[in-house]
């Protein structure tokens, strides 16, 4: 019987499923048409070369799955995809470390449970492609969509390459009283081709038999002292030995989630839904070798693109946020891993709407008016808008303007607004405005021993005074969006707005260490400046556009 199966590149169509008696699931507006997305990619941010294999991207998941089709289409090993889950909530990472200081990290709402089907389904049929013919995905749900999501990739993969369904356990307590609370997760896995290894007898692919068992049916003991059993099948006789354990099956208990979102544990970055790297561990051991090709589409916190370099394989990690991503660079940078790690830049792309800038900008609490569309980023207001005149009233901090020209601008006279680069790589094509930082700025700081933090912040700006015109200074200053302090590429501190005066310095490495600490503020446009700072004086800084080099201490 045909199984639905894909057939090349492509899923099998409805009509020919349906001819074949397989049930497949329909929705309003799944066949969504391409190019509709929900979230606007804003960046590629490509660290190729900060580990061997290494690029990290912020993108949504299906331009990256896009993205990555020329060079690695049929390439990829294995995937894990670890989505959103129709919560219907916004989720809040936990930052500034120790100060329990709470920043957006991303939003799982959606208009129907449909528009989140079309954009799972996308990015399944884009990871179909993907993958090589014995490549192995794994997505990572809950019961709210779980049952959803595997009609799809039946749909997509064929009925004979579902490989089975892991139940997660995270080992968190349940509270619920109106349903079952529940306790797992699933994540479903399927394999692209006929063929489907797994590495059973690796040792995070084992669990030790129960006690009883032991006692049970172990009983013979070699000459080294190993407790060991035979077993007679199909006429040949096999040794267990107790202490090899057994192959796990589909309940995972032992991976609890606690170890990667406790606070006092060294995997946890703060960020909310961060999986612990045992279960990673166990995924990419059952369906990878050392030097494959693992991807993360929705990388969250970076536990895959982290745990994939350990296992020395080779990774390609992304995410739509902003917060994914720093969070993602930070933990790699703080792994073993060569001296030298090279950031490049960040590529912006062109905002074409007032929709798209300000889905660009991640504004919360966003919602529109009649005169633009209103949000927040950190404690500040913002308002997106086409028209200056609108923007000249005073109730907002920032004003961005899309596509003003610089008549437009005449009247706008507020130091604290901006106005979004168009074409950061050619200045002669930035929206002129009241502020922009048109060739990027220099940060300069220094770090004493009792935490006090002084840093200055130069760049060259376009500033309209009557005329536009480019000033040199430090004017940049007031809309720096967040900043970040990480030392030997560990995390620090971090926070919203400009850079404090002093950080607790109990966070500093313990004095007479050698150690580098970075500096890195992130402005409204999303450009970012970073400079290397020690206890004594600023020994270096590096323009905020163009390549940066972090040197870690010999
Ligand atoms: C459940 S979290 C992933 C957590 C991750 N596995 C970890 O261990 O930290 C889901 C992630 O998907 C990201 N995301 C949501 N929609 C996306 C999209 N369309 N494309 C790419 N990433 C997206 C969110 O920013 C979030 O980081």
């Amino acid at each position: 019987m045909d199984d639905g199966r894909s057939r090349g590149d492509r899923p099998v169509s409805h009509r020919s499923r349906k001819a074949a008696g397989i049930p497949s699931l329909d929705w309003d507006g799944k066949e969504c048409p391409p190019g509709q997305r929900l979230f606007e990619s804003r960046s590629i941010l490509n660290v190729e070369g900060a580990v061997p294999g290494g690029l990290l991207l912020r993108a949504d998941a299906r331009d990256a799955a896009a993205h990555l089709m020329e060079a690695h289409e049929g390439r990829v090993n294995l995937i894990y995809v670890d989505p959103p889950f129709l919560v219907g909530s916004d989720f809040l990472a936990t930052t500034g470390a120790g100060t329990g200081e709470k920043c957006f990290a991303y939003s799982d709402r959606w208009a129907s449970p449909g528009v989140y089907l079309c954009l799972l389904r996308e990015v399944v049929v884009l990871c179909h492609r993907l993958l090589r013919e014995d490549g192995v995905i794994y997505v990572h749900v809950d019961q709210r969509v779980s049952h959803w999501v595997r009609c799809i990739m039946q749909e997509v993969f064929g009925l004979s390459r579902d490989r089975g369904v892991i139940a997660w356990h995270m080992g968190n307590g349940v509270k619920a009283r109106r349903q079952w609370g529940c306790a797992h997760n699933d994540i479903l896995c399927f394999s692209k081709g006929d063929r489907f290894h797994l590495r059973s007898e690796r040792a995070v692919l084992r669990e030790p038999f129960a006690d009883g068992s032991v006692r049970a049916h172990f009983r013979s003991v070699d000459e080294s002292g190993r407790r060991y059993r035979l077993r007679q099948i199909n006429g040949r006789e096999y040794r267990y030995y107790a202490d090899e354990g057994r192959a796990v099956g589909s309940v995972w208990t032992d991976c609890p989630s606690m170890s990667a979102r406790s606070p006092i544990l060294e995997q946890s970055t703060g960020y909310p839904t961060q999986k612990p790297e045992r279960l990673l561990e166990r995924i990419i051991e059952a369906s990878s070798d050392p030097g494959d090709l693992v991807v993360d589409l929705f990388c969250g916190s970076g536990t895959t693109p982290a745990v994939a370099q350990r296992l020395g394989r080779r990774w390609i990690a992304g995410d739509a946020g902003r917060l994914a991503v720093e969070t993602t660079l930070v933990r790699l940078l703080a792994l073993d891993g060569p001296p030298g790690v090279e950031v490049s830049d960040l590529v912006v792309q062109e905002p074409a709407s007032l929709e798209r800038l300000a889905s660009l900008l991640e504004l919360e609490e966003r919602h529109s008016d009649a005169r633009g569309i209103r949000g927040r980023l950190g404690d500040r207001r913002v308002l997106v808008t086409d028209r200056v005149e609108r923007a000249a009233k005073g109730d907002c901090d920032w004003v961005f303007l899309v596509g003003s020209g610089v008549e437009a601008c005449a009247a706008f006279d507020a130091g604290r607004t901006g106005v979004w680069r168009c074409h950061p790589e050619s200045p002669s094509s930035v929206s002129p405005g009241p502020l922009c930082f048109a060739s990027g700025f220099v940060l300069d700081a220094q770090l004493e021993a009792d935490g006090r933090l002084r840093w200055s912040m130069q760049g060259r700006y376009l500033r309209r005074q009557g005329q536009a015109r480019w000033i040199e200074g430090a004017a940049g200053i007031e809309s720096i969006a967040s900043w970040m302090l990480v030392a030997d590429g560990r995390l620090l501190a971090r926070g919203r707005g400009c850079p404090p005066e002093r950080i607790d310095a109990s966070l500093l490495p313990a004095a007479g260490c050698a150690f580098d600490v970075t500096l890195r503020v992130v402005d409204a446009y999303g450009f970012d400046g970073r400079c290397t700072v020690d206890r004594e004086c600023s020994v270096g800084c590096e323009p905020a556009r163009g390549r940066t080099t972090l040197r870690r201490s010999p």
